[in-house]
Parts: C-alpha cells; structure tokens; sequence
C-alpha cells in the first residue's frame, strides 16, 4: 500500500476572486492573495489495488508523517453527504486528467486499476470561521497526484523543481475550488484565467491576524456570492476597477511599499462587500463586531505604519502587520477586542508533498 501525505495551506486574497464564468472556475477578473502557513489542510491518499477503480472520504484524522510531533491542533471536517460527493467528483476529476498533465514532465502514472482511499483534517477548527476549500482542495489535489504517480520520488523532485508542474497542479485544483489554485505557491500569488504566478515584493517579514467575530456557518455560500454579486448596479465596471487596481497592488508590492498596499486591499475588501450589500437580494456576512473592528482599525489604515486589513466572504477581518510589530498588534487587538479569539498566522511558502 502507498500512503501519501499533502500539506495546504489556507491564502487569504488582497485582490478579490468575486463572480465567476459558467464552468471550470474560472474568474471574472485576475485576484492576488498572500499564501498562509500554520492554517492548512492535511490530506492523506492510501491505495490499494481494486478490481475497479473507486474512490472513497473517510472521517478521520490522515497520517501525518513529519508533522505527527508538532503542537498544530488537527480536526476531521464534518461534511454533509453533498460535501463529500464534492470532494469525490474532484478526485474522479483528477484521476482522469493527472495523466495528461504528467506526461510532458515525463512523470509515468499508475497502471492498474485502484482504491483511493482519503483522510483530512484541519489546523483550524470546522467553526472558526476560516475558509477550509482554499486549502483542502489543494491538500487533496497534491495529495491524489502524488499517490497517481508510478514513481512518488520522480513526482516529488519534479513538485519541488518545476514550477510549470507546480503551477499544472493549481490548474487543476482551480476546477475544484477557485481559490485554492493560490495556494501551491508563496509568498504572494496573481490568479489570472488558468494561470497562477508568484509576485515578487520587498516588503519585510509578515504577520497574519484573524479577529474571529463568529465561527457560525455561512447564510450565503461564497459558491452563490460568486452568482449573486453580478446582480449588483455595482458589478458594471467591476473588471476594469479591479484591474486597474491589481496593477497599482503589484507596484506597490514590488516596491515594498506597505501603505499603498493597505490602502489598496481595504479598498478591494470594502468594494466586494458593497457588492454583497448592493445585490438584488442583499445579504451581508458582518456581525456587529465587524463593524465596531473595522471602525477600530480604519484609522491604522491610514497611518505610517499601517496594517493590511482585508476580510473573506465572512464576518471576520484579517490583519496582516509587519512580522516585528507581531507583539504590538496582538495586545492592541487583545485589549480592545477581549471577547473575541484571535488566530495567528504567517507569510508561507505554498503546498508540500510527501510520503508515509
Ligand atoms: C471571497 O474559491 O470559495 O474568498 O470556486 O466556488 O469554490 P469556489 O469559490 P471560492 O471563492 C473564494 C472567494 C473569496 C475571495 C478570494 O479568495 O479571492
């Protein structure tokens, strides 16, 4: 039996991947994230030989190889028979494309007929109100390729030497879920139609924050905010906005200039919002703790030493400071904000791969 472990990490968006084509994913405009490193899924594949080929979720905690001494807190998703089928569509998918993309890097797949039998978990609890498909699909895309090679080594060399592989994989997860074709790589990723890139950037060290408002289950799915937000007076021109507006990020980033940086992304965070609240049906993920955060942090986001404060389609704002204003931060928020949990996080480096 072969067992192949794969680590994603969550990414959280600066540009907003927000309105969608009919099929395949694929995005109205290009979006821009930063990759995360301790919120992660884990995924591991068994297989077996089968006198068919089948594939099959099981509710519990995956090996963890390498990472089985570490102080990450693990927790197997509760998913709805729906979620699972969904997960399971994405591995049929990706037993009968893998093939095509091996072979122009000459990786061989398996021959024979299999059991592939899956296992996940979180570094995040179900209810923390971080996104889990960012990172499980990728964590289950690597996870299956991985296990659909003949030879894992040969796959694994060519993962972590290749990037146009790399970047193979994502496209495939794309397909599966949209934002989690950012998280193969790090530290800041451009999504653009089938294409993923990283963005280099000058900006020092960072540290990630999650003011955790609520961890309760989303009223309106991010898959029907992706359909909802085109009935919005505010999607005309939408495209060009965020256009325009990723090219003045990718300057910014690139000169390191964290101001421009934040100004831009809280800009990005408040547009995709009013597109929530300005649908034809409007809905809205903030809570009054929303609210009362970002009128706190408003302020910071215009001063000398800013934060990035951007927020999913949730009602939790993300903070992301300098990596040696980390403590600062956190006592500033722990102070003003005693009743809400605060995560922590970092810049990572994108998914990884590896054996049993
Ligand atoms: C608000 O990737 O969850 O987080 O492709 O339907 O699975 P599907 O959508 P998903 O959308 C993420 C939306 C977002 C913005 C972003 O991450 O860019």
């Amino acid at each position: 039996m072969t067992q192949i472990i794969a680590r994603a990490p969550s990414n959280i968006a600066l540009i907003k991947y927000m309105g969608k084509k009919a099929i395949g994913n694929l995005p109205e405009n290009p979006s821009l994230s930063m990759t995360l490193s301790k919120l992660c899924t884990f995924a591991e594949v068994s297989v077996v030989e089968s006198s068919k080929d089948i594939e099959t979720w099981v509710p519990e905690q995956p090996a963890l190889g390498k990472y089985s001494e570490s102080d990450l807190m693990f927790q197997v998703p509760v998913l709805k028979p729906e979620g699972i089928e969904k997960v399971l569509k994405h591995v049929r998918l990706l037993r009968a494309k893998c093939p095509e993309v091996f072979s122009p890097f000459q990786i061989k797949p398996r021959a024979g007929q299999f059991h592939y039998q899956l296992k996940t978990a979180n570094t995040f609890p179900q209810a923390s109100g971080i996104a889990s498909s960012a990172s499980a699909f990728a964590a289950v895309t690597l996870s299956v390729a991985g296990a659909m090679a003949s030879d894992f080594s040969e796959f694994q060399k060519v993962y972590l030497e290749n990037m146009s592989f790399r970047r193979a994989l994502a496209s495939l997860s794309r397909q599966g879920s949209g934002s989690s074709c950012r998280s193969f790589e790090g530290i800041f990723v451009e999504w653009d139609a089938e294409a993923t890139r990283t963005v280099e950037s000058k900006l020092s060290e960072l540290a990630h924050f999650v003011l955790l408002i609520s961890g309760a289950s989303k009223a309106v799915s991010s898959s029907e905010a992706h359909v909802f937000v085109k009935t919005s007076r505010l999607w005309e021109g939408r495209v060009a906005r965020v256009e325009a507006r990723l090219a003045q990020l990718k300057e910014a980033l690139i000169a390191g200039d964290l101001g421009r940086v934040a100004l831009i992304s809280w800009g990005e965070a408040w547009e995709m919002h009013s597109l929530f609240h300005t649908a034809t049906f409007p809905f809205s993920y903030w809570e009054p703790g929303t609210v009362e955060a970002l009128r706190f942090l408003g302020p910071f986001v215009n001063s000398d030493n800013p934060p990035i404060v951007t927020l999913d389609a949730g009602p939790n704002p993300h903070i992301i400071v300098r990596a040696s204003d980390r403590e600062e931060w956190r006592a500033r928020l722990k102070e003003r904000f005693p009743r809400f949990e605060l995560l922590e996080d970092r810049a990572g480096m994108g998914a990884e791969v590896f054996q049993a």
